[in-house]
C-alpha cells in the first residue's frame, strides 16, 4: 500500500493542451464559421510564415485563392460533421507557395462552424523516397560499367591503335577520317572511365573538414570552368567534421558546382554561386534493413541564380544519362546520388527560376561511432 502511494506521488500533472499543441511539429490552425483564424500553433505560423498575432486578423481567403480545393474540403467538414482529408493540394497565392500538401479538416463540436485544420508538407517525404530510388539507379550503372569496361575498353584500344597506324600510311583526305576515329575512340574511353567510378568499392572514411573540401572545390572551379563567375561562401565555422571520404566529397561538390556554373553560363552570365554550410537539427533517416535511424545534421547547400531545373527532367534528375546538355553525359548527379547514398546521407533539390538549391545532408564524425557504424557502405 505504502509502495503504491509512493508511485502515485511521482505521477506528474498533465501538461495543458496549449503546451502540447505548441510542441506538435504539425501545422494546426483553427478557423471560425467566417473562416477567420482563431488559433495557430507555432508549426502553423512557420507553415504560413506569418505570426499568430497577424494571422488572427486574417481570413483563409487572404492566404489561399477562393477556388482552392481547401474551401471545398472545409464545406464538406461543416456539412457532414466529419473528418475530411485531401492529399497533394497546391496552396498558391502571392503570400503562400506550397505544393503537395496534405490537409485534414476536423469539425469542432463545441463551436458551430469551427474547423481544425492540419497541414503537412508531403514533398519532403517524397524527396526521401526518391533518394532511396536513386541508390538503386546508381547500382544498375555500376553493373553496366563493369560490363562496358570489359567488353568495350579492350576492342576500343585495338580500334584506336589501328586508326593511329592508318594516320601514318594513308593520304591526306583519309587521314582526316583516321583522326576522327581516334578522337571518337578517346571520347568513348573517357565516358567508360567515368562510368567506372560507379564501381562497388567499400568506402574508406575519416573525419573530414567540409570547409577544406569546399575551399578546394572553389579554387578548382575558379581556376577553370567558373573563372568568370562569382562564388560566395556562407560558412558556419563551428561545424564538426563530416564522417566521410574526402576525395569522394570533393567529387560530389565539384559536380554540383560545375552544374551550377553551367546553368549560369547558359543564362545571362550575371549570376552567382553560393556555397552554404549549416547545422540542422531533426533530420533523421532510416537505415535500410535495420531499425536504426541516423542523424544527418550537417547541411551543405550549393545555390545558383540560374534558370532552374527543367520541369520535364525533375522526376529523373538523379538517374544516369539524364541530360539537357549537348555534350553532357548525364552521369554527374547519378554519381553524386551514389556517393551520398554510400555515406548514409541525403540529397534534396529545390529549384525555381533564379534560385536552385542542391542540399546535401551528411552524418558528422562522432567519437563513439554508434551512428557512424549504422551508415557504413552497402547498407
Ligand atoms: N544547377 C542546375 N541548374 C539547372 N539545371 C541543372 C542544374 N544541375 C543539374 N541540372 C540539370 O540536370 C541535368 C543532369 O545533370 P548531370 O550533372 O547529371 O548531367 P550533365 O551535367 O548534363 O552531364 P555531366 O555532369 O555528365 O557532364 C543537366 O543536364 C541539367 O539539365
Ligand atoms: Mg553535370
Amino acid at each position: 500500500m505504502a509502495r503504491a502511494r509512493a508511485k502515485l506521488d511521482v505521477v506528474r500533472p498533465m501538461p495543458d493542451a496549449a503546451a502540447i499543441l505548441s510542441a506538435l511539429p504539425v501545422a494546426c490552425a483553427m478557423i471560425c464559421a467566417e473562416n477567420r483564424f482563431v488559433y495557430a500553433n507555432p508549426a502553423a505560423e512557420q507553415f504560413f510564415a506569418i505570426s499568430i498575432s497577424q494571422l488572427r486578423h486574417l481570413t483563409l481567403a487572404d492566404l489561399v485563392p477562393l477556388d482552392s480545393p481547401l474551401f471545398a474540403l472545409i464545406d464538406q467538414v461543416r456539412s457532414g460533421e466529419v473528418v475530411v482529408s485531401d492529399h497533394d493540394i497546391t496552396l498558391e497565392s502571392p503570400r503562400l507557395q506550397r505544393r503537395g500538401v496534405t490537409v485534414q479538416g476536423t469539425p469542432v463540436t463545441e463551436e458551430a462552424g469551427y474547423v481544425l485544420l492540419t497541414f503537412q508538407d508531403e514533398s519532403a517525404a517524397r524527396t526521401l523516397d526518391r533518394q532511396m530510388n536513386f541508390r538503386s539507379a546508381a547500382r544498375s550503372v555500376s553493373g553496366m560499367a563493369a560490363i562496358l569496361a570489359h567488353e568495350v575498353k579492350n576492342p576500343l584500344s585495338g580500334i584506336r591503335g589501328a586508326a593511329q597506324l592508318l594516320e601514318n600510311t594513308v593520304g591526306d583526305l583519309d587521314r582526316e577520317l583516321a583522326v576522327l576515329i581516334r578522337n571518337e575512340a578517346d571520347r568513348i574511353r573517357a565516358l567508360v572511365d567515368r562510368m567506372e567510378a560507379f564501381g562497388e568499392k567499400p568506402i574508406v572514411r575519416d573525419a573530414v573538414n567540409i570547409h577544406r573540401v569546399l575551399e578546394h572545390v572553389r579554387r578548382l572551379a575558379q581556376s577553370g570552368f567558373a573563372a568568370h563567375l562569382k562564388i560566395n561562401e556562407l560558412y558556419d565555422p563551428s561545424l564538426p567534421p563530416v564522417w566521410g571520404n574526402r576525395d569522394q566529397l570533393v567529387q560530389v561538390m565539384l559536380n554540383l558546382v560545375k552544374n551550377a556554373a553551367e546553368a549560369l553560363t547558359e543564362g545571362d552570365c550575371s549570376g552567382e554561386i553560393t556555397l552554404i554550410t549549416a547545422y540542422q537539427h531533426g533530420v533523421r533517416v532510416a537505415v535500410p534493413g535495420t531499425k536504426r535511424r541516423v542523424h544527418l545534421p550537417l547541411v551543405v547547400t550549393v545555390r545558383d541564380t540560374g534558370p532552374g531545373i527543367p520541369e520535364d527532367i525533375r522526376d529523373h534528375l538523379f538517374d544516369p544519362f539524364v541530360t539537357t546538355k549537348s555534350s553532357g553525359s548525364g552521369l554527374g548527379l547519378a554519381l553524386v546520388a551514389k556517393i551520398i547514398g554510400e555515406h548514409g546521407g541525403l540529397i534534396e533539390m529545390d529549384s525555381r527560376p533564379g534560385k536552385t538549391d542542391f542540399r546535401v545532408f551528411l552524418p558528422i564524425f562522432l567519437e563513439d561511432r554508434f551512428d557512424i557504424n549504422a551508415t557504413s557502405a552497402g547498407d
